[in-house]
């Protein structure tokens, strides 16, 4: 038998309803924060990713699904959204006419990691990207903006934030960190020792605990920051305390991309184990200048619709459609022509097999129908159709004509 890859999932019944509800609840309140919804290539040049998200990150070095395509492009499934949605915005000369763009999109990506709870191969994202608007507003209000998803949906989170600086503030840091890791080289494991000369910030987050020991005492980035840095993280703390936005400053998140500059953060949740990040996001103020388009701030986030899936309330719907079946195959023109006068104002379930009462009844409740209605010899002769309402229990028999 032929099976799904390892690491992708069919979404089917229960998740696929809390996915088109996911996915309308957060569509509609990116729409009233100004958003427009695009969709770009899941395949794309491998140098896109390897330009923006970075050589040096476990996305690009281990993870990608690459391959030669028959004419010899060298492409790979999208393993984020970002970069494409960049490419998009250069390609469409965006970036030339200036002010600003919103974007939200969704759709599968594609890492190559060892499959775990919260972890797939094939998994989903919700994301959003703003570009134009330099204001820390901005990032504030993208938070705000993932809030009212997470509250809609009934999450509970924690948001763990940092500033990565800009090209300003982060050269310095960068050398008093190598330094510190220089000196504490000896008892870093392998892949730290690789990261001081590749992407010496991404050892802040190695998941090992002599590392992390070891790290207690480096140089803080939020400690170095310029000026202008300062100023934008602090005004954001303030945003987040007086709009009682619960969060954790974490100086050692930076991300597993490596396009952040200033804001990056995490929304994270406790209940779901260890792949607790159900949202990630921040400041790419230079990626749309290093993809070759015109300097453009621009700030946006991602959820991870899997990780989520489990914890989202759905409101009850209660029973929602009509059932149409027929005991007489005669009856058969009839059900149709029905089912297709009613489904201009409803939902539908026709099946054409002739059952007993008992059978129909079962389907019906087994779709979730609100009515039942079947068409008999009796019925038959007399024009006639038997409807009972599965929630009040109702039976009645009225005329074909007046069904509407
Ligand atoms: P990311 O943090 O790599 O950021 O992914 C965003 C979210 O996708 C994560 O918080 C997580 O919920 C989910 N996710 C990531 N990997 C997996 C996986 N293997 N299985 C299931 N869920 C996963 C980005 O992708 C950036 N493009 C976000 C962004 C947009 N930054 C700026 N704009």
């Amino acid at each position: 038998m032929i099976q799904a890859l390892r690491g992708m999932k069919d979404i089917i019944a229960p998740d696929n309803e809390i996915f088109t509800y996911l996915l309308s609840t957060a569509s509609a309140i990116a729409e009233r924060y100004g958003y427009e919804y695009i969709e770009t290539p899941l395949l794309e040049e491998t140098s896109l990713f390897k330009r923006s998200v970075g050589e040096s990150s476990d996305i690009v070095g281990k993870e990608m699904y690459q391959f030669i395509d028959k004419g010899g492009h060298d492409v790979c499934l999208r393993p984020e959204g970002t970069a494409g949605v960049v490419r998009m915005f250069i390609q469409n000369k965006l970036d030339k006419r200036g002010g600003i763009h919103r974007f939200y999109y969704h759709g599968p990506m594609f890492r190559y990691e060892r499959p775990q709870k919260g972890r797939l191969r094939e998994f989903h994202q919700f994301g959003c990207e703003s570009f134009g608007e330099e204001s820390v507003y901005e990032d504030f209000t993208i938070i705000l903006m993932i809030k009212d998803i997470f509250d809609a949906l009934g999450i509970g989170y924690t948001i763990k934030i940092n500033s990565l600086g800009c090209p300003e503030c982060m050269p310095g840091y960068r050398e008093s960190l190598v330094t510190h890791l220089n000196d504490i080289r000896d008892g870093l494991c392998d892949d730290c020792q690789r990261r001081i000369a590749t992407n010496p910030i991404r050892v802040l987050d190695c998941k090992n605990g002599s590392c992390q020991a070891l790290l207690e005492r480096s140089p803080v980035i939020t400690e170095n920051l310029c000026e202008t840095c300062d100023k934008d993280f602090n005004t954001l703390l303030t945003l987040l305390e007086s709009h009682d936005l619960p969060f954790e400053l974490d100086p050692k998140l930076v991300r597993g991309l490596d396009y952040y500059t200033r804001t990056a953060f995490e929304f994270v949740s406790s209940e779901i184990g260890a792949q607790s990040a159900i949202a990630g996001g921040g400041r790419y103020n230079r990626l749309v200048e290093f993809l070759d388009g015109k300097p453009t701030p621009a700030v946006g986030f991602a959820l991870g619709i899997e990780r989520i899936l489990d914890l989202v309330k759905i409101p009850e719907r209660g029973r929602n459609g009509l059932y149409l079946g027929m005991m007489e195959p005669d009856a058969l023109p009839m059900i149709i022509d029905l089912a297709h006068r009613k489904r201009k104002v409803q939902k539908v379930f026709t099946e054409y097999g002739k059952k007993s009462l008992k059978a129909h009844l079962k389907a019906a409740d087994r779709l979730g129908a609100r009515e039942c209605a079947i068409i008999g010899e009796d019925e038959l002769k007399n024009g006639e159709i038997w409807i009972k309402d599965l929630e009040t229990k109702e039976e009645k028999r009225i005329a074909i004509s007046e069904f509407d």
